[in-house]
């Protein structure tokens, strides 16, 4: 099973990148707002380069929110969030607040999966209240990181400020070693 890979790619491509995520990410408290792509594509030329090298047609850029009072439950509480089954690959970048916070990665070992189907054709999945899980990874989004969505997920350490990242979905899932 994958479940995550951080990637070495050039820093002025993260601070393009960063740049238009201050910019362009959400200044409501939404855990999850769908990003203008085509903004994204046009704005952000050197990180096309690189995906286009990298053979990445980037579908999706959404921004994710995590206040520091919590008052997103959604992304605090172990859950999964997938665009589909093919492509549960997403590619995230820090871009505020990430520093300290992790993502811990489980395996479901008690309880059931229940989803929700999004308007915008996602599918969001939180766990029964008698769910039991083991971790399995955990990573800090200190610099851009591919990670498999479809395992349950869970962020922790956001105390002092929000927590701001941007995550790139992709027509297909990346090939990954
Ligand atoms: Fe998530």
């Amino acid at each position: 099973m994958f479940y995550y890979k951080h990637i070495d790619i050039d820093n002025s491509i993260c601070e393009e990148i960063k740049e238009w995520g201050i910019d362009n990410l959400q200044s409501s408290n939404v855990p999850f707002v769908k990003l203008d792509v085509n903004d994204f594509k046009k704005q952000c030329p050197l990180f096309m380069q690189w995906a286009d090298k990298e053979q990445l047609k980037i579908i999706l850029a959404v921004g994710i929110k995590v206040t520091a009072d919590y008052k997103q439950p959604e992304v605090a509480i172990p859950h999964v969030d997938l665009m589909d089954d093919s492509r549960s690959i997403a590619l995230n970048f820090p871009i505020s607040g990430c520093e300290g916070t992790c993502t811990k990665m489980y395996n479901l070992v008690k309880g059931e999966q229940i989803n929700i189907d999004l308007p915008d054709g996602t599918t969001y999945s939180k766990f029964s209240n008698d769910s039991e899980f083991e971790e399995v990874a955990k990573f800090y989004l200190t610099k851009p990181t591919f990670f498999n969505t479809s395992v349950p997920h869970q962020l922790f350490g956001v105390e002092k400020q929000d927590r701001l990242a941007l995550s790139l979905r992709f027509e297909n899932n990346p090939v990954l070693d």
